[in-house]
């Protein structure tokens, strides 16, 4: 594990996009595992920057995303498909077709996730998966259970997840109650994965994900087991590092 301490959130985030960018770079057909959330917004921003100044070239690039709201529209402003779209897709030169989010409109849950599964399948898995953490460390929708999940699978958000997501929507009743997320053996067969952490309101959380048990309690605890682990946190988050 390699643990990057940056002063605030912009330089977590520009950490986050050079190592992005390297990988974008160094192999210009990578397969990109990408992540939503508040967190990664600054890393999209540097990396529309970068690719606006001609530093870089995402038309070999392919992404698959790991989370959706099951029930959301593509164009539902709070879906994960616009938000990629709003924070990144529409600003560089990906191919758009080459760009993949949960189908949340997809009623029939074991078709979407089969239908994900195999298309992270046919791409044979993920160079460089980027993830925010949850206050309850879930990764992606993988909320505390009892158990690693394994693939993409609908999810009971949880009441903590839900009240969390609640400033995104107009009230808590519009919060989407599940969700379409990729699972945690496909996360961690990614070759590599980067954690993105800031704000003091995860420093807690983020300690015991990096240095406590490793637990399904705390989904995002397995990645102490990954080999090519990058943690990109600012001094807020790192407090207890
Ligand atoms: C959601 C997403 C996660 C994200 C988390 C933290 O639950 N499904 O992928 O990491 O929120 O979001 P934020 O970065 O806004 O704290």
């Amino acid at each position: 594990m390699k643990i990057y301490k940056e002063k605030n959130y912009d330089e977590a985030s520009k950490k986050a996009a050079s190592i992005i960018a390297a990988q974008i770079t160094l192999k210009p057909d990578s397969i990109l595992g990408l992540a939503t959330g508040s967190t990664p917004i600054g890393a999209y921003e540097k990396l529309v920057d970068s690719y606006k100044k001609g530093e870089l070239d995402f038309s070999g690039i392919t992404s698959i995303n790991l989370d959706e709201y099951r029930g959301l529209s593509p164009e539902h402003d709070q879906s994960y498909r616009y938000f990629m779209n709003l924070h990144l897709f529409n600003h560089v030169n990906i191919n758009k077709s080459n760009t993949f989010v949960p189908d949340g409109l997809e009623k029939d849950a074991d078709k979407a996730c089969r239908l994900y599964n195999s298309i992270i399948e046919k791409y044979g898995g993920i160079d460089l998966q980027l993830l925010g953490l949850g206050h309850n460390g879930h990764i992606g929708f993988n909320e505390p259970d009892t158990k690693f999940t394994c693939d993409t699978h609908c999810v009971d958000l949880t009441p903590s997840t839900i009240e969390a997501n609640t400033r995104f929507f107009n009230s808590q009743a519009e919060v989407p109650k599940q969700a379409y997320t990729m699972g945690i053996r496909t996360i961690m067969q990614a070759r590599r994965v980067l954690l993105m952490v800031t704000g003091e309101a995860k420093a807690d959380i983020l300690k015991k994900v990096l240095y406590g048990p490793v637990t399904p309690e705390v989904p995002a605890s397995i990645l102490q087991l990954h080999k090519h682990l990058y943690v990109v946190a600012d001094e807020e988050a790192a407090k207890y590092l």
